[in-house]
């Protein structure tokens, strides 16, 4: 597998983005500004993850994203882990990813990657999605932002 930054803005796999992220609408709110990270093999492509730079000690994985077929291989691991090696390398403090109140399986892998939790972000999700969310029987109503220092 190698990962790669996408530099052509024309070819964006938005269908992988989505897995990670329900609404086309807020993607395009922060994937011009972001570098976008692309796992692929044997010429597909099967993950991503997004880096927004927050600030100048501070740098966010704003959506990653494993395909279907290969989730639970290990590969969600080695991203977060090209992530922190990447930020780091680029000289940045703090590592940040946000997740719902209900994304369990995602909360465990952040957890067991490094991250701890900083910070809350109430009704995060219910003010800006029109669709309910539901994850493992419960709603998705707040963000649980995660972080690591690199
Ligand atoms: N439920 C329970 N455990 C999960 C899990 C889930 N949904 N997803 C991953 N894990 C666990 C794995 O069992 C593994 O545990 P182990 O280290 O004890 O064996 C560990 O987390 C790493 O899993 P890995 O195989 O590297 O994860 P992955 O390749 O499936 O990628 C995601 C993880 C979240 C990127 C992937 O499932 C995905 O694309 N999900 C949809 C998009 C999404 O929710 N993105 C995150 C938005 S915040």
């Amino acid at each position: 597998m190698t990962i790669t930054q996408l530099s052509d803005q024309s070819s964006i796999p938005y269908e992988l983005l989505l897995l990670a992220d329900p609404s086309r609408e807020i993607i395009d709110t922060y994937i011009f500004d972001s570098r976008l990270f692309i796992a692929t093999a044997e010429g597909e492509t099967i993950g991503c993850y997004v880096l927004s730079q927050v600030d100048q000690a501070t740098v966010e994985i704003r959506n990653i994203a494993v395909r279907e077929p290969h989730q639970r291989k290990g590969i969600g691991k080695l991203l977060l882990a090209d992530a922190i090696r990447r930020s780091k390398l680029e000289g940045f403090q703090t590592i940040v990813i946000g997740t719902g109140n209900s994304s369990l399986g995602q909360l465990y892998l952040y957890q067991k990657s490094g991250f701890r939790i900083s910070a809350i972000r109430p009704d995060f999700f219910t003010q800006r999605y029109k669709e309910k969310i539901i994850e493992n029987g419960i709603e998705c109503r707040d963000m649980i932002v995660l972080s690591r220092e690199l």
